[in-house]
Parts: structure tokens; sequence; C-alpha cells
């Protein structure tokens, strides 16, 4: 059996997990910035980076206290190399650099999304590869087909906003904080997800790209106009958000041949109506559904452990530390072709 001491500091979370090869999550802390980044309505990429650096090393004590392990017990330490800010991401990094080198214990650079997408597989251990990924959060909109570990082939992405990032902006707009998905999705409860006519940008489209920036300018619109109650915007906005990417799916889904299985994973999979759409579609297709546990969706330190975990039997899978470096940018397949707008995220 495999343990894995996993680190993970490349947004606004601050986390570390200890997880083995049975899929057991030993023990894990994490620290949201929320009340720090909150004033300024997103995330600022230097106060993450300082509270990053002071929370980390206690937080690693902290878990490895708390499941009675010692570091050199640790089959490996796996830390997120990217993409994400960099300051954030360096922190992580060199800290885990440090303890592996210290410690004589192999260190392996993760991408921050291949944790994502690996993360059903630590909650459903009857997930298989081949699987069909819609991968949503704050930075990133994609649809992947994911054959294995370190295999990917991306459908579709985003040529502007991620899907996360327009839920936050629409927060934003209706005045409900920071951090903005759960505080929508809490509101749209109340709503009448008809009330308010909002675009479905590229549905009917026969590339299954997604674009959400002309659904935000409409959410700004709807709001500037005075006409229509939060409740009613944000219920409209999570109708329209969802019905892109019901749509955008079921243009990808027809291009992948072999698929058994639709998986949801990052921040936005923990939205209860995405995942029940999903869900929808999944059982049009005859395919079967699953998703984390929403704990395990929106960022953490335990899929980052797990997708050390996954890569502990491959080839090469640790090279030297000081040969590892920090990525702002880190596309999960890099042989993707580029979409016309989408330059800005990996
Ligand atoms: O995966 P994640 O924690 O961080 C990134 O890697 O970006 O995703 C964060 C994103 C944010 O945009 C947040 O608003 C969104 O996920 N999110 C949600 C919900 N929970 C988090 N969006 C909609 N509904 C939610 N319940
Ligand atoms: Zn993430």
């Amino acid at each position: 059996m495999a343990l894995v001491l996993g680190i993970e500091s490349s947004c606004d979370e601050t986390a570390a997990a200890l997880v083995d090869s049975e899929r057991r999550i030993v023990a894990q802390r994490i620290a949201s910035q929320d009340e720090q980044h909150a004033p300024f309505g997103g995330v600022v990429p230097e106060i993450a980076a300082r509270a990053h650096a002071e929370r980390l090393a206690p937080m690693i004590e902290g878990v490895l206290e708390d499941a009675g392990v010692t570091l050199e017990e640790c089959d490996a330490i796996a830390a997120t190399a990217g993409p994400g800010l960099i300051g954030g991401v360096m922190v992580g990094l060199v800290s885990a650099k440090a303890l592996a080198m210290a410690s004589d214990v192999p260190l392996i650079a993760i991408n921050h999304l291949e944790g994502h997408a690996l993360s059903p597989r630590l909650a459903d251990d009857a997930l298989e590869f081949p699987y069909a990924l819609l991968l949503v959060s704050g930075g990133h909109c994609q649809i992947l087909r994911v054959d294995g570990v370190g295999r990917y082939r991306r459908l579709a992405t985003t040529i502007d906003d991620a899907l996360g990032e327009a839920f936050d902006k629409t927060a934003k707009i209706l005045g409900l904080g920071f951090p903005g998905g759960p505080a929508v999705e809490r509101i749209a409860k109340e709503g009448d997800a008809s009330a308010v006519p909002l675009p479905r940008p590229m549905v009917g489209s026969g590339e299954p790209h997604f674009s959400f920036a002309g659904l935000k300018s409409a959410v700004l619109r709807a709001h500037e106009s005075g006409k229509y109650e939060a409740a009613d915007i944000a219920a409209s906005f999570q109708q329209a958000a969802i019905d892109c990417v019901v749509d955008r799916l079921e243009v990808a889904l027809e291009g992948m041949q072999g698929v058994e299985t639709l998986v949801v994973a990052g921040g936005v999979a923990a939205n209860a109506s995405v995942r029940a759409a999903l869900e929808g579609v999944a059982s049009g297709h005859g395919m079967r559904f699953t998703a984390p546990p929403p704990k395990l969706c929106t960022d953490n330190a335990a899929m980052i452990a797990w997708a050390g975990i996954e890569r502990l039997s491959m080839e090469g899978f640790a090279p030297d530390p000081l040969e590892i470096s920090a990525r702002p940018r880190w596309p999960l397949d890099p042989d993707a072709e580029p979409v016309r707008g989408a330059g800005v995220k990996a």
C-alpha cells in the first residue's frame, strides 16, 4: 500500500492531505482565503501567495500529526506545479522540494487540472478509463476524453470566460459577495428560471466549444434595467449556463466513441443543478454518470495526493526535484488545436 502527501496552493485554497492507494483520505486540512479576498471581489494574487506562505508549513505538520505518520513514511510528495497563480504555485512547490530533499522522499509534480480530472477516481473505485470529462472550474471550462493517466484529448474549451468565472461575475453584478458560485446557486433556488430572457451563447454550433462573456453582459444589462429580482436573474443565469453546457456536451459526445461514463469535476461540479442536468445527459446516451462529492470538486489537496498515487507506478514519475519548475500555464492536452479567441486559458 502506498501513502502520498499532497500539497495544493495554486489559487486561494491552502491545502495538504494524505491519501493512500486504497482510496482512503487518511488526513486533510484546508484553509480558504475567502475573507482576505472578499473586500476585493476576487482573488488578489499577492495576498494569496502571502497567505499560502504563512499557512502551508504548519498545515503539512498538522496532517502528518493527524495521521500519526512521519514524512519519511510517505512514498512520495505530490505538489501542484501549475497551472495557476504563479506566486502561490511557487510557495507550494518550493516547500515540497525542500521537504523532499530533506527527507529523501520522491517529489511528483502534479498538473492541477489532472488533479481535478482524476478526482472522480478517488471517489469512485468503479470508474475505469476511458471516460468523458466535463472540467468546470474558476479558470477552466473543457470537455476532455480521458484515456488514462496523462492521456487527455481536449475536445472543447472556452473562447472567453470559464463557467466558474461566469458564476463569480454574476454574483459580483448581483452583489452576492465572493466566492460567487455557491451564492448564485443558493439564491437561484428562490428565483424563477424563466423570468429573465438571457442568451445561450454557442448553442447550435457544430463545434463543442463554450463562450460565456455574452451571457455575463446580458446579466449585467438585466440587472441594470432594474426590472428583475436578483433571485430571478440568478436562476435564469444558472439555467442559461446549464443549457449551454448540455448542448455543448451533446455535440462533444457525438464525437466520442467507446466511452461509457460521463464525469464532471472542478469547482462548478459542486452545483446540484449542474449535476442533475448532466445526469440527464448521461442517461440520454445510455452512459453511467459519476461526480465526486462536492468537497472534492472545489480545490483540495486530496485530489493532488491521489494524482500522485496514480502516477507512482509510471516510469520517470519523480525527476530530480530541482529540475521541476512552476508553470503558470500547463495544458492537459498540449496537442489540442488553438481555438479562436481562446488564448488565455490553458
Ligand atoms: O476548482 P475550483 O475550486 O478552483 C479552480 O481551480 O478554479 O473552482 C472554483 C470555481 C469558482 O468559480 C466558484 O464560484 C465555482 O467553482 N463554484 C461553483 C459552486 N461551488 C464553486 N459554481 C457554481 N455552483 C457552486 N455550488
Ligand atoms: Zn481547481
